[in-house]
């Protein structure tokens, strides 16, 4: 097992984190384009018709907005209060300003959303960004939201992806992805992290994805997950 200790205290504050994010959302506006991602596009197919979907690190909402347009509800959570504001132009524009809420929201601090329970939970581009000590709890709280039945779906960044093998290290497989602290996992890690913890059944596939960062594209190496409670 990693040394959790010593890594612990590389990561940003949550307050660092928001402010660092709505800056890179400044400078960035549309960083990861305006069309849904690869993951949104593939996992779509296991939400149910009309669902309730809360989005986790949504930035300014382009999966958010492919959602909404295949007839879901949308709840999109974001540490960036720049990524809100986008999002809310993005989804007016989009002509699904009336499906989508987002809030902003720094997710790992917990997620009491008062009596909102959803079919569905998706993440892109997000559970590396969560300090692996904050993993069990923050999926323990997904559990709790999420109606029976109902699916955790997002994708992992793997050690075989091109951010890990290239990127400046801070600490065993924790790397510096353009100033933000990044947590990477091999199989048997994202299998101990993500796998079980009170889902009834877990799913955990490898793939790529092309992904494109202020337009540039580079293939991302992921574990997709599907965590039924
Ligand atoms: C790599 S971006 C991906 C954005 C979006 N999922 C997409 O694919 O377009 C990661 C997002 O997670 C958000 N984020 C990072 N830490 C967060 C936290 N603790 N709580 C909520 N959002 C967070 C960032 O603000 C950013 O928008």
């Amino acid at each position: 097992m990693r040394k959790v200790s010593v890594r612990h205290h590389y990561a940003e504050s949550p307050m660092q984190a928001g402010k660092k994010w709505d800056n890179v959302y400044v400078e960035t506006p549309f960083r990861y384009g305006r069309k849904p991602s690869q993951i949104a596009k593939r996992l779509a197919a296991k939400i149910r018709p009309a669902s309730t979907v809360i989005e986790l690190g949504g930035g300014y909402g382009r999966d958010a907005v492919f959602l909404a347009k295949r007839g879901h509800n949308v709840i999109s959570l974001d540490i960036s209060e720049e990524a809100r504001m986008a999002g809310i132009y993005f989804a007016k524009q989009e002509g699904v300003g009336d499906r989508i809420v987002f809030i902003t929201k720094d997710v790992s601090a917990g997620l009491e959303l008062g009596s909102v329970y959803a079919n569905a939970v998706f993440a892109n581009l997000f559970f590396n960004l969560v300090e692996p000590e904050q993993v069990a709890g923050l999926l323990k709280d997904l559990g709790g939201l999420l109606i029976p039945g109902g699916r955790l779906l997002f994708g992992l960044r793997t050690t075989r992806d091109v951010d890990f093998l290239e990127g400046e290290t801070v600490f065993d497989n924790v790397k510096n992805c353009s100033g933000f602290t990044c947590y990477f996992y091999d199989d048997a890690e994202a299998r101990e992290l993500f796998m079980g913890n009170g889902f009834s059944s877990s799913r955990m596939e490898h793939t790529q994805e092309t992904v494109a960062v202020a337009g540039k594209e580079t293939t991302a190496d992921l574990y997709i997950f599907e965590l039924v409670k």
